[in-house]
């Protein structure tokens, strides 16, 4: 599907709200039947159409075709947040004495997920390395019923052969998900490489304006379904109305918005890399990635986000180019139109950091949409500082 026709035709029915150009919110919790019958039948299957507005809304609707087609799926669900869209589907696929493959060092929330709620429902999950693909065949077992990937992770950048990891799951019957924030699908298609559900951080890239959480997830509409029938449900975490015109407006932009911060994010990784007080940049489409012809091939580009390294990696003086930086904001998330930088020590304690662990000193840095020259220019001064 043409992705012009996706972001601007697709789903819109205009010729039912007055030919406006811009969809309507319909601010609503409920919706009316004029018969028993058409009540019945519309209580008998939700998934059908619009009840409540905790299940499906016809401003929610649109969104969900269009991020559906995105991804080359058949369905979507949209989420009140990136982590429901995550917790919700694997709920939903899990039962007590399943165990779940995951890749390691996903979003911290997932981590969370895998290693405290779910352990509370009988399933246990082994972390392996996900740049080495038998490691997810040798760590199956009779019991394991979820593959888990997020490729890249969005601090270090590790990225998973999505192609034969699923063809290694479909052999066995084990459903595959994946974390698609960083790439988002302009950038990596993972259903087409058979992944069975791609979830997003709808947060980010997606809404692109840091003013509203929310998440999806696609695949097949049998699974969808699924999904939907019970936890998404029960556990109630839909998306406002709002918050879906919101991502419906900042759809409009986004291939635009995110070719754009790709080349600030090149650019500033350019001046970095030359950088004499920088150790290393890491990203998945660096020169000295061990995993980049890989990262090419299921990749067509990076976005915005990256991490680098001191040369003198001490605490001090990465807070110290932190606290120094006048534009580039401190503060987590990205993918929005403001450059944000998060250095990892933040979620370290003082007397924990260790400066032998190469992961405490990590600073991942998200480039926006301001012009890469007044980026380098903070840089520089912080840089200079230190
Ligand atoms: C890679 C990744 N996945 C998932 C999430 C969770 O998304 P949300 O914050 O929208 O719940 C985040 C949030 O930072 C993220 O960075």
């Amino acid at each position: 599907m043409d992705i012009s026709y996706i972001l601007n035709e697709l789903g819109e029915e205009r010729e039912n709200y007055f030919n406006a150009i811009a969809p309507p919110i319909i601010q609503t919790s409920n919706f009316k039947f004029n018969t028993v019958d058409d009540f019945r039948n519309a209580l008998a299957d939700e998934y059908q159409g619009n009840l409540y507005s905790r299940g499906f809304n016809p401003t929610i609707d649109i969104l969900r075709k269009k991020l559906a087609a995105l991804d080359g799926a058949e369905d979507a669900l949209i989420f009140a947040s990136g982590i429901a869209a995550i917790a919700i589907p694997v709920l939903a696929l899990l039962q007590q004495g399943d165990e779940v493959i995951c890749v390691e060092n996903p979003y911290s929330w997932t981590i969370k997920l895998f290693n405290d709620l779910l352990p509370k429902f009988g399933v246990t999950t082994v972390f392996v390395d996900g740049s080495d693909t038998n490691a997810f065949e040798q760590a199956i077992t009779p019991r394991t019923k979820l593959i888990y990937l997020e490729s890249p992770n969005t601090f270090s950048f590790e990225v998973q052969d999505l192609e034969a990891i699923a063809k290694i799951a479909q052999a066995k019957n084990i459903i595959t998900m994946i974390d698609n924030s960083y790439c988002s699908p302009l950038y990596q298609q993972p259903i087409a490489y058979g992944i069975d559900l791609a979830a997003q951080s709808a947060t980010k890239y997606l809404a692109g304006h840091s003013d509203v959480v929310a998440g999806v997830v696609t695949g097949k509409k049998a699974l969808i379904k699924k999904i939907f029938e019970k936890e998404y449900m029960n556990i109630g975490a839909s998306v406002a109305p709002q918050n879906a015109w919101l991502l419906l407006r900042s759809l409009r932009t986004f291939p635009i918005r995110l070719e754009k911060i790709t080349t600030n994010a090149n650019k500033v990784i350019e001046y970095l890399e030359q950088h004499p007080k920088i150790e290393r940049v890491l990203h998945p489409f660096s020169s000295d990635n061990k995993q980049l012809d890989l990262a090419k091939k299921q990749m067509k580009a990076c976005g915005g986000l990256f991490s680098i390294i001191l040369k003198t990696p001490e605490l001090e003086k990465i807070e110290a180019f932190c606290n120094n930086l006048k534009h580039i904001l401190m503060a987590v998330s990205w993918g929005g139109y403001e450059s944000l930088i998060i250095p990892a020590c933040v979620g370290v304690s003082k007397a924990d950091f260790d400066v032998n662990n190469p992961r405490h000193l990590l600073i991942r840095i998200y480039i926006g949409l301001e012009e890469p020259d007044y980026l380098i220019k903070d840089l520089e001064q912080a840089l200079s500082l230190i």
